[in-house]
């Protein structure tokens, strides 16, 4: 993969840092040159030629970086070329500016004089191209317009559950490609694998570039996710020097990997409605906590500001905070595992008027903390799948009045809860699948509540 030898690309790193001294000190020789047009001060004379020296230096220092960086390879070419071509000639205008103060010509200096006016407007112009370029070769060339009020890629970027600009409200109108597999990639993958860095010659911006994968491998097979190179390597383990995205950047979450493996299983269509490739349950709930459906019936509430200081406190402890959206301060919260781990429940109850969405998954709560969770009565939502809660806790959440979404997958409640369960005003879905219940009896059991919709099997 990378030829270059690793001392060259341990000093090849140091050029973001690097290059951080020439635009400084060429945007204060450039901001002296012009002053002392007005203002010939004796000091701006001194100060100048040593300003160009410094940057003719540090643009040297600064080359010399780049070009090891860019052994490293995985650059869009022209651009690379062009900031090549950029960062060399500004250290020569800077070294000739210098000399041109520094050499005894001042018996020519009439003849000079528009030379170095050239070279001045002409520096000027480099330095902004050439930051520009080295902007796009890092962060690809939309970054500086991506969250322009005027683009419509910053959705797509930002969201951390909303992905889309479209609001996806049911699953009969959002496409498996354009609304769920793309905007992963675009939020975990593209910054490495764009036009610009194309990192393992692998494009990840339209699905053609997907489908065709990069310098060793097809990116994606249809219906197989063992030779699916991209499936393979976002489910590598994390230390695995194979494993994407790469650099400790942000892993795929649980419901990312299940998302692009259904895609993969089921085909990897382009242009398909998730409903038409029939979703199992597990899939739809997946995609309903993808797609945040259902998050409409919260939005007429609102409540105060939360207490910063509460927030911190819970991110400390290791929970993770959501703004469910910016009007009404209502917040999600999630704690997932690892599962011999137990979240501090006591610090929710701060931000209990802000609370509506509350998931904790894999961990070790158990009945004990049900009570304190009955007490969070905003919530509309609650997750507690694979913890350790049984029967016995049940009941405690019947305080929660405005509950509409409890899931319990995977924990030891048995066909009692489900029947206590039944009798929750709100509850409008309940999931149960992998618990004790027993699903043959549930198949027959008559529904007490109507409009509660029990998953208990896929
Ligand atoms: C921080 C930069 C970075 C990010 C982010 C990143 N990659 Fe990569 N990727 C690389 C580099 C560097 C290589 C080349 C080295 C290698 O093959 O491991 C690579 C190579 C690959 C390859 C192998 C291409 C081939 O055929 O050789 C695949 C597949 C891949 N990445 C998929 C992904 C996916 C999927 C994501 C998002 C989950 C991702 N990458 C995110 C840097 C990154």
């Amino acid at each position: 993969m990378q030829t270059a030898p690793d001392i060259f690309m341990f000093l090849g790193r140091f050029h973001p840092l690097f290059v951080h001294l020439p635009i400084g000190l060429l945007s204060f020789a450039l901001l002296l040159e012009l002053l002392i047009l007005f203002k010939p001060r004796e000091a701006f004379k001194k100060t100048i030629p040593f300003l160009w020296l410094l940057s003719a230096l540090s643009a040297a220092c600064s080359a010399g970086s780049g070009y090891l960086l860019s052994l490293g390879g995985g650059y869009e070419e022209e651009t690379l070329n062009l900031h090549k071509i950029g960062g060399i000639t500004l250290a020569v205008i800077s070294t000739l500016c210098y000399l041109m103060y520094a050499l005894p010509l001042s018996f020519m200096k009439r003849a000079v004089q528009p030379v170095r006016y050239i070279f001045i407007v002409g520096a000027g112009v480099l330095l902004v191209i050439t930051g520009h370029g080295g902007g796009s070769l890092t962060h690809g060339s939309s970054y500086l317009t991506e969250f322009s009020p005027l683009s419509n890629s910053a959705a797509a970027v930002s969201g951390t559950n909303q992905q889309t600009n479209e609001r996806i409200t049911s699953l009969d109108s959002a496409d498996i490609f354009e609304h769920a597999v793309m905007p992963i990639l675009q939020s975990k993958c593209v910054s490495c694998h764009n036009k610009e860095k194309q990192k393992g010659e692998l494009l990840l911006t339209s699905y053609e570039a997907i489908m065709a994968g990069g310098k060793s491998r097809e990116g994606v097979i249809p219906g197989n996710i063992s030779t699916s190179e991209i499936f393979r390597r976002i489910t590598l383990p994390k230390d695995h020097k194979e494993f994407m995205p790469t650099d400790g950047k942000k892993p795929l979450t649980e419901n990312q990997i299940a998302i692009l493996e259904w895609w993969i299983e089921t085909g990897a269509h382009k242009n398909m409605m998730i409903s038409g490739l029939k979703p199992n349950k597990k899939m739809q709930d997946v995609f309903g906590d993808f797609f945040q459906i259902g998050r409409d019936a919260i939005l007429s509430y609102a409540a105060k500001p939360a207490n910063q200081e509460d927030i911190t406190a819970l991110i400390k402890e290791g929970f993770q905070v959501y703004a469910i959206n910016q009007g009404n301060n209502l917040l999600e919260i999630k704690f997932n595992g690892p599962s011999n781990q137990k979240p501090n429940i006591e610090l929710l109850s701060a931000v209990k008027d802000q609370l509506v969405w509350l998931q904790l998954t894999n961990c070790s709560i158990d009945d004990e903390d049900l009570k304190s969770i009955g007490k969070l009565s905003n919530l509309y939502k609650l997750n507690l799948n694979r913890t350790k809660i049984t029967d016995k806790g049940i009941n405690e959440l019947a305080s929660l009045s405005k509950l509409e979404y409890l899931n319990l997958y995977g924990t030891s409640i048995t066909d009692s809860s489900v029947i206590a369960l039944q009798h929750f005003e709100n509850l409008k879905k309940l999931y149960v699948w992998e618990t004790a219940i027993d699903t043959l009896k549930m198949d027959s059991v008559p529904k007490i509540k109507k409009d509660l919709d029990i998953v208990y099997k896929l």
